[in-house]
């Protein structure tokens, strides 16, 4: 017998999914944007598959009597009420661990152009204002030696400060709680908040999206680092205020920001981060690797097969 399993998204899933879910489910497709599917499909839907970041209350749970598993294609939940499927008793699914290193290798690669001008530096070279080279422009920042503080040193922020120990940097870090692996194996200093931003000349971000992070980094904060100090962004937007971000950047205040994520995504096409030179902005890629998309999709998939046999997720939230 089929399970009855709704895919939550306006987008096509990556491409291995559907087949495996067609193995063992009957697929019901809801694009958030439209109306809710009729009552007497909701009424028999035993799984959500949630695929990209449209939020996911108590009030669609409460129209599926029947569902017994959430899988989250991702690790990040920001978007899911939690606390709501814990009081259902309905378990939800993630995807942990698989993604660390493409994460940390996308958190590098935006520290690296955003220290060395590799995004302006790519446009100038194709404008037609580049008619002769000159040794004085364009100057980055220096990586190697330099101090990089991570803020969130779980299991994303523990791959980037191995990365970051090949540059002989110092990291410094800011997290919930002491990370005693990242400091016995690669030497990280628990630091406060304030210590990380005013010492570090890079800034992480690698931390989920809780209430207690939510624009984490404001005015303030931002007033606290090195107008040489470069931001990177790999976690969730939410955790900047943009608006100040914006501010700081356009007054010189910062060497640059190089952004994965942004609050909302995408941001208006005629937002004014956009127009600025020392911003770097992806379209969401930290996770954008074909092997780690498939093992997402493993995860996931597996996550809600699981529940739907009521058995334990292999990557379970809550
Ligand atoms: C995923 C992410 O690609 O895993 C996460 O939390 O932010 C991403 O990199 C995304 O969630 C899938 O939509």
């Amino acid at each position: 017998m089929a399970y009855k399993v709704l895919i939550r998204s306006e987008i096509e899933p990556y491409r291995t999914i559907i087949p495996m879910l067609e193995e063992h489910c009957q697929i019901h497709r809801w694009n958030p944007l439209d109306p809710k599917p009729a009552d007497e499909i909701l009424n028999s839907i035993e799984g959500v598959y949630n695929y990209g970041h449209y939020s996911f209350t108590t009030e669609y749970m409460d129209q599926m009597p029947a569902l017994r598993v959430i899988s989250n294609f991702g690790v990040g939940v920001d978007h899911i009420d939690l606390q709501g499927a814990k009081e259902r008793g309905i378990p939800v699914g993630n995807t942990p661990n698989v993604l660390d290193g493409a994460t940390a290798d996308m958190t590098f690669a935006l520290l690296l152009a955003g220290a060395r001008n590799l995004v302006s530096g790519d446009r100038f070279a194709r404008s037609p204002d580049f008619i002769a080279y000159d040794p004085s422009f364009m100057l980055g920042q220096e990586v190697h030696h330099q101090v990089l503080g991570i803020i969130g040193l779980g299991n994303i922020g523990y791959q980037v400060a191995r990365r970051a120990l090949g540059f002989d940097m110092t990291v410094l870090y800011h997290n919930r709680n002491r990370n005693p692996a990242a400091e016995a194996d690669l030497g990280a200093r628990y630091v406060a908040l304030d210590e990380l931003l005013q010492q570090a000349d890079f800034v992480a971000l690698n931390m989920p999206l809780t209430d207690e992070t939510r624009e984490m980094i404001g005015r303030r904060e931002l007033a606290l680092m090195k107008e040489s100090a470069v931001l990177v962004n790999a976690a969730r937007g939410g955790v900047i205020d943009h608006q100040a971000l914006l501010e700081t950047l356009r007054a010189g205040k910062l060497h640059a920001a190089a952004l994965d994520v942004t609050e909302p995504e995408p941001l208006p096409r005629d937002h004014p981060l956009l127009a600025l030179d020392n911003v770097i902005i992806m379209p969401h890629l930290g996770t954008a690797t074909e092997q780690t998309r498939q093992a997402m999709a493993e995860r996931s998939v597996g996550n809600l097969l699981a529940g739907l046999k009521g058995k334990e997720l292999p990557s379970r939230i809550v």
